[in-house]
């Protein structure tokens, strides 16, 4: 039996994906009605700040990433995603910080609330648990407690819809509902298309799953889809346990391009993914044209992923919700359980153990005494 039919078993599917992970891809549309629903709730009364950063690592940060890409054309406040222990130099009291950690319980986003601290920044904390909303509430800092039990990149929906209706909030950005809603449709019909019960002919993630299994997947994406390109990377990688790249336009025609050069038998190892919108510009068309005669030319597998919708965020998201179908599916045809990400909790266990995280908190301890 070819190994793409074991996507058509849905009995195998759950007994693979035993956390369920392809529910959060099906009911993608519901969570992101309730996240915005949640979002509007979050209570904050701060001036329009002069810079914005979203802290947070993995599955807590893409969100900033993806808020960077939808504000890019839209408001002027420059905004950064910080993953480190601390935060640039130039972050002060005019700063907005979001402190995102799922968890709430990683070390840098732990390290870096305190920094924000000290640095007397505007700070709104998003987390489900941990000593992140332990010493939020402490010290009386606006949070956010999205729901808990989930893995963290599942909930994506949870820790990205906060941060743009915070924008609506302080009058950065204009009322996002109406955009919100086209994204709940369009993400309902993206899901339809996906399903596990959609057979692999005519199931447009199964198909690339399939076609992208045994090779190192790399997504190319520009714009408003250079995080949802990261988003597929990363998916790929915790999802379907597989290493991937992502890339985006035009910075990969001054180096990556080169890299397949020559690449012979290599090139048989990766698959490129390019995500494609029918209005994307007449530069980005050309770019994306020419690479991929360039690349097939080089031996490689190309693949394209198109995004519907009209808005910006619905666009965006559609893409985002192939990835993870895809990743999912990834994950059941290597027979991966997609929802634990082991090697991440070995880390962070070792980690722990250094005392670095445990100093960390010592320090939060003391500036609530204060
Ligand atoms: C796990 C995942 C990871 C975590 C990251 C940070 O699903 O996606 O990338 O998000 O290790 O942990 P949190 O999100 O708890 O701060």
């Amino acid at each position: 039996m070819p190994r793409p039919i074991i996507l058509d078993n849905l009995g195998e599917i759950k007994r693979i994906d035993k956390s369920d992970m392809l529910s959060f891809c099906v009911e993608a549309s519901k969570h992101y009605g309730e996240a915005a629903k949640l979002a509007k709730t979050l209570q904050i009364d701060y001036p329009k700040p002069k810079t914005i950063i979203v802290a947070g690592m993995g599955g807590s940060a893409i969100g900033g990433e993806l808020l960077k890409d939808w504000t890019r054309d839209r408001i002027t406040t420059p905004i950064e995603v910080c993953r480190d222990y601390s935060l640039p130099a130039y972050a002060d009291k005019k700063t907005l910080v979001f402190v995102v950690s799922y968890s709430g319980e990683t070390e840098e986003s732990l390290s870096v609330f305190l920094d924000a601290l000290k640095r007397k920044c505007m700070i709104v904390c998003i987390s489900s648990s941990g000593k992140l909303r332990e010493f939020a509430e402490k010290l009386g800092v606006p949070s956010l407690l999205v729901p808990s039990g989930m893995a963290p990149r599942a909930t994506l929906p949870y820790l990205f819809m906060p941060l743009p209706i915070a924008l609506e909030k302080l009058h950065l950005v204009s009322d996002v509902s109406s955009e919100v809603s086209e994204t709940i449709k369009v993400l309902k019909l993206v899901s339809d298309e996906n399903v596990p019960g959609k057979p692999l002919n005519g199931n447009f993630s199964k198909t690339l799953a399939s076609a992208v299994d045994g090779t190192v997947p790399v997504v190319y994406g520009y714009g408003i889809y250079r995080a949802a390109a990261q988003r597929f990377k990363t998916q790929f990688n915790e999802n379907s346990k597989v290493p991937a790249k992502w890339e985006y336009f035009p910075e990969l025609n001054h180096n990556e391009i080169v890299g397949w050069e020559n690449a012979k038998e290599l090139a048989e190892g990766f698959s490129l993914i390019f995500i494609r919108d029918p209005d994307e510009s007449i530069e980005i068309q050309r770019r994306i044209e020419i690479t991929k005669k360039l690349v097939h030319d080089e031996g490689l597998r190309v693949f394209e992923v198109w995004c519907k919708g009209k808005s910006v965020l619905a666009r965006m998201c559609s893409v985002i919700c192939v990835g993870d179908f895809a990743s999912v599916y990834l994950a059941v045809l290597r027979g991966v359980d997609p929802t634990p990400v082991r090697t991440i909790n070995v880390l962070k266990e070792s980690l722990a153990k250094t005392g670095i995280k445990d100093a960390v908190i010592r320090e939060l301890e003391r500036s609530g005494e204060k």
